[in-house]
């Protein structure tokens, strides 16, 4: 059984992750991959727990540690119990965020070292990193007044400068990471899906999977 590929849909707030998890799907399952969609945090019913703890607005400041250790732990579980197991049976797992995630929000918006960050990565889920990651790129103030209808959660109730850091973290990461493919997904959404069905195609053809 060939093992599965693991991709990733990375980015800030309101940047249509969610939207284009479905195109990217399609394309691959016309290709004749079976696909299997999740998220992070969450993907299990424990990550999903400790999604509701971290998400949930509270009174108490939340140490940047301690959130990422939560995060982690969700994470393990996930690529244990769902992840790992899909990949060996020949799935292939399209991930709605990632250790990308961790790098840009607890790293860069929260201050956590990027070292650190990369060594809990490897206790979490030795050996596994995405593939392929679609990051799709927009600046916070155009993005953000796509989420301004949701009810807002512990961190879309950010100020402007920790999503101006999350990003910078998210630009570093694609710059250093060959796996990371940028989307600017600043515009129109018929021109990003163009480019997010290319990138996933030239990856197809890249890789010579059936
Ligand atoms: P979303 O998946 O609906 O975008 O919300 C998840 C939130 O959790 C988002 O604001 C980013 C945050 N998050 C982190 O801070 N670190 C992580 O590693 C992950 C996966 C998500």
């Amino acid at each position: 059984m060939t093992r599965g590929r693991f991709i990733t849909i990375e980015g800030g707030e309101g940047v249509g992750k969610t939207t284009n998890v479905d195109l990217v799907r399609q394309v691959l399952e016309e290709h004749g991959c079976d696909v299997l969609t999740t998220r992070e945090p969450g993907g299990t019913p424990l990550a999903e727990e400790i999604r509701a703890v971290l998400l949930g607005p509270r009174d108490e400041v939340v140490d940047p540690m301690a959130e990422t250790l939560l995060v982690f732990a969700a994470r393990a579980q996930h690529v244990a119990t769902v992840i790992e197991p899909a990949l060996i049976a020949g799935r292939w797992v399209l991930c709605e965020r990632f250790t990308d995630s961790t790098f840009a929000y607890q790293a860069g918006g929260r201050g956590v070292d990027a070292q650190v960050v990369a060594q809990l990565a490897e206790y979490a889920h030795p050996g596994l990193w995405p593939d392929l990651t679609l990051y799709l790129d927009a600046p916070p103030e155009a993005a953000m007044p796509r989420i301004a209808k949701r009810s807002l959660d512990r961190f879309e109730r950010e100020r402007q400068a920790f999503f101006e850091r999350v990003r910078q973290a998210y630009a570093t990461r694609a710059r250093d990471e060959l796996q990371i493919v940028r989307i600017d997904a600043g515009r129109e959404l018929a021109a990003v899906q163009r480019d997010i069905v290319g990138a996933v195609k030239r990856f197809l053809v890249a890789r010579d999977d059936p």
